[in-house]
């Protein structure tokens, strides 16, 4: 069974397995219609893609993700699909170019229930790849995974999601996002890089690969078929994400932007971009190896497995920001839900408040645009004092009510005169967040109050709807 395993390709064995179960579950289907009655219409063919036509909402059940990796990458990065992917309920394949030498990769991947199946690719190599400053050709196979995820033959399918194996996906919030949109119609949907420079070159038309994309059935059925005759044309093309995005753009469709996927073509902290979060779900989080873990003194997954453990009770509501201001002592409070608190000494006007604090480093440096990025920054104050005091998340619950309970701790600040010194904790209460479709699609920010408190290092905050005409500043 081990040398089977090693030399026959995953895919195969999995076609093996599963058309052996479509045959006898079609001989026990066939013994109960005749056992009972012929009445029965049943549709238990699966051998072409299908669209799922019905008007019921859209689940993750209609969804089918196909994750490009290799088998170099995926011992290291299979850590971050366990963080979101459940086999539970999800269906796809992790595509990549030979299995994992370790044979316990191959096995874990079978019997473990938080990871994707494997998928061997198909051969690329006659395909070219003339890319010049040296590219990877691999960006031919993994763009083929749009095709050969399609090829997989999942019937009842509204949408297919793509992303690399260092996407982080917030499953439950994409199922939000893409029920917007009428699968039945061609949709592109993704979003281009924070870095000026490279969507100005690869396009503000393209949905970058790694912070992962979406496609409706209907366009990638199509897509499927006349992908192979199209990317011929792109052999000069860097990515994987380009070649996609040619052959979308020579369909005439183009790119639906959704705000909720990150590319993350950021060094160092992304503090600054977690705190700002669009208002808009959150989607997806890249390169987790290449930006510093985004809660102090924790190691990169356990950052993210921490974000998680929010994302768990209130996925809709993670990170979104919400403002409020203490008159009294003339402080400004930013919450990023399920991630961080930020306190300001002093009145920040929200459209302020909402811009993003370089807290990062630009990708490349001593290029003409480093250090420009596709939303408006602010620099970090070069006195620390002068900086917001940041509480990160603690811990969340949710109690039978369904009142959510999050707090966040103080994290170190290198600064001697530190007004706000004996307060530890902020407690944040609010019910769970439903992006209904009205929320969807003209979504209004949430409003909060600072609840009155006895206790010195303890600050209480609910967080509610805003009122019909109510502004948010400090009064
Ligand atoms: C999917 O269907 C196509 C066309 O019927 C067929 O060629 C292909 O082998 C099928 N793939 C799988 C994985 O069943
Ligand atoms: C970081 O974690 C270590 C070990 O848990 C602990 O000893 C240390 O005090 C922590 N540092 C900060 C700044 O929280
Ligand atoms: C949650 O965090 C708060 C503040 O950091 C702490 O006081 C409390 O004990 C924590 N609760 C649990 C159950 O860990
Ligand atoms: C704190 O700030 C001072 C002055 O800006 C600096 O010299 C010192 O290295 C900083 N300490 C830490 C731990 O960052």
């Amino acid at each position: 069974m081990k040398s089977l395993i090693k030399n026959q390709p995953l895919t195969k064995l999995f076609l093996i397995s599963s058309s052996l179960c479509a045959i006898s579950l079609f001989l026990f289907l066939t013994i109960l219609l005749f056992t009972t009655s012929n009445i029965l219409i049943l549709n238990i063919g699966n051998s072409s893609p299908q669209l799922s036509t019905e008007s019921s909402p859209t689940t993750i059940d209609h969804l089918i993700f196909g994750i490009a990796s290799s088998g170099i990458s995926w011992p290291k990065r299979k850590k971050y699909s366990k963080l979101w992917w459940n086999n539970k309920n999800m269906k796809g394949c992790v595509f990549v170019d030979t299995l994992p030498v370790e044979e316990n990769d191959i096995k874990i991947n079978i019997d473990d229930v938080s990871l994707p199946p494997l998928c061997v690719s198909e051969d690329t190599s006659n395909f070219h790849y003339t890319y010049k400053p040296g590219g990877l050709r691999s960006a031919i196979r993994v763009a083929r995974v749009v095709k050969e995820t399609v090829e997989l033959n999942h019937s009842n399918v509204r949408w297919y999601v793509f992303g690399d194996d260092d996407t982080i996906f917030f499953p439950e919030n994409l199922v939000k996002t893409l029920s917007k949109y009428d699968h039945r119609n061609w949709y592109y949907v993704g979003a281009y890089s924070e870095n000026y420079e490279a969507s100005h070159v690869f396009g503000f038309g393209m949905a970058f690969g790694g912070s992962g994309f979406a496609l409706s059935a209907s366009l990638a059925n199509v897509l499927a078929k006349v992908f192979d005759s199209c990317i011929r044309r792109y052999s000069h093309l860097y990515g994987s994400d380009a070649r996609v995005f040619s052959c979308i753009t020579e369909l005439g469709v183009g790119l639906t932007y959704e705000p909720g996927f990150h590319q993350v073509d950021l060094r160092g902290n992304i503090f600054g971009l977690l705190a700002a979060h669009p208002l808009s779900p959150l989607l997806s989080l890249h390169h987790p190896d290449i930006t510093d873990a985004i809660f102090p003194n924790m190691t990169n997954s356990n950052s993210l497995q921490h974000l998680f453990e929010a994302a768990n009770v209130d996925s809709q509501r993670i990170l979104q920001q919400t403002v409020c201001y203490e008159r009294r002592f003339s402080q400004t409070i930013s919450i990023s839900w399920g991630y961080a608190v930020q306190l300001f000494q002093n009145n920040v006007l929200l459209p302020d408040v909402l811009r993003v604090q370089e807290t990062f480093k630009t990708w490349k440096e001593n290029t003409v645009m480093a250090g420009i990025y596709t939303f408006s920054t602010t620099k970090l104050h070069h006195d620390p004092c002068k900086r917001p005091n940041i509480f990160y998340l603690d811990n969340v619950s949710s109690d039978k009510d369904g009142i959510i309970t999050s707090n966040y701790k103080k994290s170190f600040r290198n600064c001697s005169y530190d007004t706000s010194k004996n307060l530890e904790v902020i407690k944040v209460v609010t019910n769970k967040l439903d992006f209904d479709s009205k929320q969807l699609q003209a979504p209004r920010r949430q409003c909060c109050d600072v609840l009155p408190s006895n206790s010195g290092h303890l600050m209480e905050i609910a967080i509610r709807e805003c009122k019909y005409e109510e502004l948010i500043y400090m009064h």
